[in-house]
């Protein structure tokens, strides 16, 4: 499905970034994994390399814009172009537990620099390694928590928001040029980034939906795998929830 494709993914350390990885690879794509966590993030470049796909790690902080655009010049100099980007790195755990008016302002601050202003700004620095012909896509990874409301998580929450509200409009500016972008709305899932998340909370999720249960990264994963290919091209500006039916858009 995405063999010859070179597919950016951020926060592909672990969790849902590294099963995104995962899939790519095993769909054929090759991989530049950016995080901010370098030793967890090569070695996850090192387990698929050791399954015979071509992966490589780059360093990248998205509270830094000098840090992206060292992403940006690094692919540039290794790859040279790109056909996909997964922007899916963000603060995604300890986020919640409190309402509207206990949030900290430097935690707020941090979630919109990270979540929001560094997807736009990785957006910014990788489109130009799209060439026209090149078929280009991005996935923007945001929440379900953005599109049903989740009490006790406002800085995430608005912070998704603004992800998904980013991908519509970009989808008319980068349609021009033939590049796709969707965004995922996953469910809550069951890895580390949840670990904090009470028990009851989960089962809240677990029990909503259609298909009841627990659901883990690997559950959503050959969603963006698709959403990553040529013949994604219909569905760009659009929003896909990957939740197992607990909210409908
Ligand atoms: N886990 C869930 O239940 C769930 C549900 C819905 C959406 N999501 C979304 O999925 C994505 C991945 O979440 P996850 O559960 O794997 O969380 P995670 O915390 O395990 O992974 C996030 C990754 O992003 C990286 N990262 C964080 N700050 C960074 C920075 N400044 N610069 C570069 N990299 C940075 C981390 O090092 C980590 O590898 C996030 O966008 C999250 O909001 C997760």
């Amino acid at each position: 499905m995405l063999k010859g494709r070179t597919i950016v993914v951020t926060g592909a350390a672990r969790g849902v970034g590294r099963a995104i990885a995962e899939a790519c690879a095993r769909h054929g794509a090759s991989l530049v994994l950016a995080d901010i966590r370098a030793d967890q993030c090569r070695e996850t470049a090192t387990a698929l390399t050791a399954t015979g796909a071509s992966v490589r790690f780059s360093h990248v902080d998205l509270e830094s814009p000098e840090s992206i655009e060292a992403l940006a010049a690094d692919i540039r100099t290794h790859e040279g172009h790109i056909h996909g980007l997964v922007n899916n790195a963000a603060i995604a755990t300890d986020v919640g537990g409190k309402l509207f008016d206990e949030i900290d302002i430097a935690l707020w601050d941090r979630v919109m620099q990270v979540n929001v202003r560094g997807t736009w700004l990785v957006t910014r620095a990788l489109v130009p390694l799209m060439p026209a012909g090149s078929d280009g896509r991005i996935v923007n990874v945001a929440s379900d928590t953005a599109l049903w409301g989740a009490p006790k998580l406002l800085a995430y929450v608005s912070s998704k928001g603004a992800v998904l509200s980013m991908t519509r409009s970009l989808a008319r500016e980068l349609g021009p040029r033939g590049i796709g972008i969707t965004v995922v709305a996953p469910g809550i899932m069951r890895n580390e980034a949840t670990d904090y998340v009470p028990a009851e909370r989960h089962r809240f999720y677990e029990d909503g939906r259609a298909v009841p249960g627990p659901q883990m990264p690997e559950d959503i994963v050959d969603v963006v795998a698709f959403l990553l290919t040529k013949g994604a091209l219909a569905l760009t500006g659009q929003v896909l929830p990957v939740n197992a039916g607990f909210v409908y858009v």
